[in-house]
């Protein structure tokens, strides 16, 4: 990727704060994949697809997985075909992923794919991610405005914007991209066919942290003991929760209390969990041994669809949690942050036994 500043200027000038076009960010960039072979992964069960097309001036919004035949059947002009996930499918695009490393992958979501003909396009809209949107093959149009009126289409299948003012238009051509922050209203009108791979960075909602964070507390929080009231007093009226009732059960409560460490263990279980239509396969059976001499010629990658983070000795993955011995850790660390380790002749305890296990349950490979 070739930016037009460092990654440091970017990151202070313009993540999360304004938008930016780069020109040939991606010389001479390639399609991952064929319009064809987009199709082809819309058809399988395991990827999240969606067609949306714009008929009589009416948005219309259908979900795959598709049968071959839905695209024989399409008119010539103003549809488009969104696929997520195409880093689970395609090694490259988790290759091009890894190009954006200059943002920590705890925020990284996917990669999505969009084909269209002529006049194709989601409509104009926002997005709650920080987005890079790649232009591949053929011409976009890209409209986009600071507005802050966030009036929505009534009735419509997706979220369309009703007052969409254009303020910046840009032309992107193959190899071109447009970073967007969240919220930031923009349309996408593809001029001729055209491919766009947008690379998406998850910015939960405040809410969605804190609802699934109790959910986890429930699992760790362990307060001893039972209500007391040993001093209890003859009430005034039987029906009412008195006040000293209350005052006792908020004390109970002050015991619930965490620690940045519980924090950790929490996103990081959370930021790896694999989305809901995610299967892992596991291998043929392979002994520990034999295990361990094909690791010592050959390495061990992640499994395209595993997600891999860390916290000093936490290690996550796909929604686990293990905590490593210091010897084992900078390797672990190691794949997490490459997605692959090189021949290891020597592993430590740890490091043999949790790759075996992760092996057998199919998120990690040989190389
Ligand atoms: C597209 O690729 O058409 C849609 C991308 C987006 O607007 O988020
Ligand atoms: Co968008």
């Amino acid at each position: 990727m070739k930016l037009t500043m460092t990654p440091q200027q970017f990151l202070s000038e313009y993540w999360q704060k304004k938008p930016l076009l780069i020109r040939q960010a991606f010389p001479d960039f390639d399609d991952l994949l064929t319009s064809n072979e987009l199709a082809g992964l819309a058809c399988e069960e395991d990827a999240q697809s969606r067609l949306v097309l714009k008929q009589r001036g009416q948005w219309k919004l259908e979900t795959g997985p598709f049968a071959e035949s839905r695209f024989t059947k399409l008119p010539k002009k103003d549809w488009t075909l969104l696929v997520q996930g195409i880093n689970h499918f395609v090694p490259e695009a988790m290759d091009l992923l890894q190009q954006f490393n200059f943002i920590p992958s705890a925020r990284l979501d996917d990669l999505m794919v969009s084909y269209a003909p002529d006049g194709g396009g989601v409509g104009p809209h926002f997005d709650s991610y920080d987005v890079f949107l790649l232009q591949g093959q053929g011409q976009r149009l890209w409209r986009i405005s600071e507005q802050t009126d966030r009036t929505l289409v009534k009735d419509a299948p997706l979220k369309i914007l009703q007052n969409f003012q254009t303020q910046q238009e840009w032309l992107l051509e193959p190899g071109d991209m447009l970073y967007l922050p969240p919220q930031y209203a923009h349309w996408g009108i593809a001029v001729g066919e055209c491919m766009t791979y947008s690379i998406g960075f998850r910015a939960p909602a405040a809410q969605e942290l804190v609802t699934e964070f109790l959910g986890f507390l429930q699992e760790h929080v362990q307060l001893q003991g039972l209500y007391e009231d040993p001093d209890l007093q003859i009430p005034m009226h039987p029906a009412e929760i008195s006040a000293q009732m209350v005052g006792k059960v908020a004390t109970m409560f002050k015991a619930i209390a965490w620690q940045n460490q519980d924090v950790a263990h929490f996103l990081g279980q959370y930021l790896t969990e694999p989305k809901t239509h995610i299967l892992f396969t596991s291998p043929r059976r392979l002994s520990f041994d034999k295990f361990c001499a094909r690791l010592a010629l050959e390495g061990v990658c992640l499994a395209l669809t595993s997600q891999m983070l860390f916290y000093g000795d936490m290690v996550f993955i796909n929604g686990e949690c293990v905590e490593v011995e210091l010897v084992a850790q900078p390797l672990l660390q190691q794949l997490a942050n490459a997605r692959f380790l090189p021949p290891i002749k020597t592993p430590s305890d740890d490091l043999a036994r949790f790759l075996y296990q992760w092996y057998q349950a199919g998120y990690v490979l040989f190389r």
